[in-house]
């Protein structure tokens, strides 16, 4: 079976999809996105996702191209295609197709790409042993919170990453604190025992994976501190892991080489995985 992906009103042959060389997204990235996971044939936490995407809209004064019933119609169409019962799906927005100029054009259509992907689960041995992060400064701009097409710090971030062995970088502002990961969420147990993550704010992108672990972080009654750290404190910290719509909740054990919390996993990480999958089969 071929894969199908949805472009601008069209199902097509993933390998036959394409988009106009004069889109704004491939000009200028400007557009949006979103990644949802697939577990079970369902999409998770579907309306973060959906309030996600409206405000990314919203603050891009990019209308949107058809309402959620319409679009959530065009994923399940995607997925169905597909046969694809654990995977993500990928949906970009861009501002639309136009003759390039910077100021937004008067009269365009914004354009919708939806493709989806069967994934295989994070190795469970990675999940165990914990990953390693590097340090790098957060060259990006001040509008994080937007989930923009704009993504080349964190694909330079990522990239320096794997060179040096590692899974992820966390992003250092200039006070020395730690915004978030280059595609993840970052967090720490502190020296007190206390779970912190940064606050939402331009700096981060405000995971949904991120407030779906905060809920269930309150629910299980664990201290818990909204606010920046930084580099400093986290290499103190009894634990530290990253969080995203495909990796869950994954340990870090080393950052930029130095062992956090004796090298394992620690019990927050497990704990809090051990209920994200469970929240997962209602989520
Ligand atoms: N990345 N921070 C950044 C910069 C991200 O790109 C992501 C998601 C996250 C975690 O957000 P969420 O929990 O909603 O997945 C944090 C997606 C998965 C990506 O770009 O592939």
């Amino acid at each position: 079976m071929s894969r199908i992906a949805y472009v601008n009103g069209q199902y097509i042959e993933h390998r036959r999809a394409a988009v106009h060389i004069d889109d704004r997204g491939y000009q200028f990235a400007d557009g949006i996105y979103e990644v949802v996971a697939i577990v079970g044939g369902r999409l998770i936490d579907a309306e973060l996702h959906w309030q996600r995407l409206e405000r990314s809209l919203r603050e891009m004064k990019i209308s949107a191209p058809m309402s959620r019933a319409a679009l959530s119609h065009v994923i399940a169409e995607v997925i169905r295609r597909n046969g694809v019962a654990d995977g993500i799906v990928y949906l970009q927005i861009t501002r639309g197709v136009a003759p390039r100029d910077h100021v937004f054009p008067k009269k365009v259509r914004p354009a919708v790409v939806v493709t989806v992907k069967r994934t295989k689960p994070v190795d469970p041995k990675l999940v165990a042993r914990g990953v390693d992060v590097i340090s790098l400064p957060d060259i990006r701009w001040g509008r994080c919170d937007i989930k923009s097409l704009s993504l080349l710090p964190n694909v330079m971030a990522k990239q320096a990453a794997k060179e040096q062995g590692a899974y992820e970088a966390w992003l250092v502002d200039q006070d020395g604190n730690v915004t978030e990961g280059s595609s993840t969420n970052a967090w720490i147990v502190s020296a007190k025992g206390t779970l912190v993550t940064r606050k939402a704010g331009p700096e981060i992108l405000n995971g949904v994976t991120r407030l779906a672990v905060l809920a269930l972080a309150r629910a299980e009654k664990m201290k818990i501190e909204e606010r920046s750290f930084s580099l400093k404190e986290a290499l103190k910290a009894k634990e530290a892991f990253i969080t995203s719509t495909t990796n869950f909740v994954m340990p870090v054990v080393r950052i930029d080489g130095k062992t956090i919390g004796g090298g394992k996993p620690g019990p927050f990480a497990r704990k809090l995985r051990e209920h994200y999958i469970a929240h997962m089969a209602t989520a």
